[in-house]
């Protein structure tokens, strides 16, 4: 029986596999964050830590739980959290949740894109507010898709399938990517894959799809945001700190570009409080892998992840 820590709250099919694989279930069991002290007390003597994208597994984190450690199961595919280079150095396995949160991530990225081209938060906030307000052949005008060229940076799965929504609604693709994709998604997608500087240039709306790491910090900057169409739009579910967020203020009010939709920020939860001003930034805290079924998805491959290691097996999805 070995000793896995959970170091917050996560469905409890999850759990109940954790459970039913005969392992000492010690869960954190609220949606507040643990306190720091609190975990590095918590995570003693752990064999198997599941652990939420908001905590941060560094060395601190892997002394304090100890030499027994076996796999870090983390309830996200992004896993800028987790020093992965600590984690090998220790002979512990670190995990992902690559796959399941796909079509959820997608959805809200393709909900940005719509939300921020046709001015949805604006006018909601009106309607809200009671501002009084009334049809007009100029209300509010947003801008159309059909026939608009989506930027996808990375085009991973989920840039894939933000991809394949953007088509459905009549977008032409470009990407940009470290590697060439399979000739079958270029084909399906009709995308083609172009340097940073034809994409900034190209790009009606730019959706960014990479994983966030030193190699992709700031990626989109004062810089890049001149570069961009002043009627093209950003949008990032992918980590906040891709984005310049002081530049992508300036480039908001200044009329640089037309608009942006965040799921993701530089410093969560804070938000840059120039963005609070920008009616031309649709802002949404984090929610995109939030569906029931995803996040009961993410944690149970997080818990199988943990038990296959825990029983001397291949983990279904380890960070290579
Ligand atoms: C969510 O942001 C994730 O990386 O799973």
């Amino acid at each position: 029986m070995a000793r896995v820590v959970v170091t917050g709250k996560i469905p409890k099919p999850a759990l109940d596999i954790l459970r039913r694989a005969g392992h000492e279930i010690d869960a954190w069991d609220s949606e507040e964050q643990q306190p720091r002290e609190q975990l590095l007390e918590q995570v003693a003597g752990a064999e198997a830590l599941v652990t939420l994208l908001t905590e941060k597994v560094d060395d601190e984190l892997l002394d304090a739980a100890g030499d027994q450690l076996k796999v870090v199961a983390n309830v996200a595919v992004g896993y800028n959290n987790i020093d992965v280079k600590a984690c090998r150095s220790r002979g512990v396995v670190a995990t992902n949740t690559p796959g399941v949160l796909t079509d959820a991530t997608a959805d809200i990225a393709m909900a940005l894109i719509l939300m921020a081209s046709r001015r949805l938060g604006e006018g909601e906030r009106i309607i809200r507010s009671q501002t009084p307000w009334q049809w007009g052949m100029f209300y509010l005008l947003g801008s159309g898709l059909q026939r608009k060229t989506l930027g996808v940076v990375g085009l991973g799965a989920i840039g894939a399938a933000t991809a394949r929504r953007a088509r459905a609604f009549g977008m032409n693709i470009l990407y940009s990517s470290r590697s060439k994709a399979d000739s079958a998604l270029e084909n399906e997608l009709m995308a083609h894959r172009v340097d940073m500087d034809t994409l900034l240039a190209e790009s009606d709306v730019i959706s960014l799809h990479c994983p966030y790491s030193p190699a992709t910090h700031h990626l989109m900057g004062a810089e890049e945001f001149a570069a961009m169409k002043s009627s093209a739009y950003i949008v990032n579910t992918a980590r906040g700190p891709v984005i310049d967020e002081a530049a992508l203020v300036e480039a908001l009010k200044s009329g640089e570009i037309a608009g942006a939709g965040l799921d993701v920020f530089e410093d969560e939860p804070e938000v840059h409080p120039g963005l609070l001003e920008c009616e031309n930034a649709v802002l949404v805290p984090h929610l995109g892998s939030a569906t029931i079924e995803t996040r009961t998805a993410m944690a149970t491959l997080a818990a199988d992840n943990a038990v296959a290691m825990l029983d001397g097996e291949d983990p279904p999805t380890p960070i290579r």
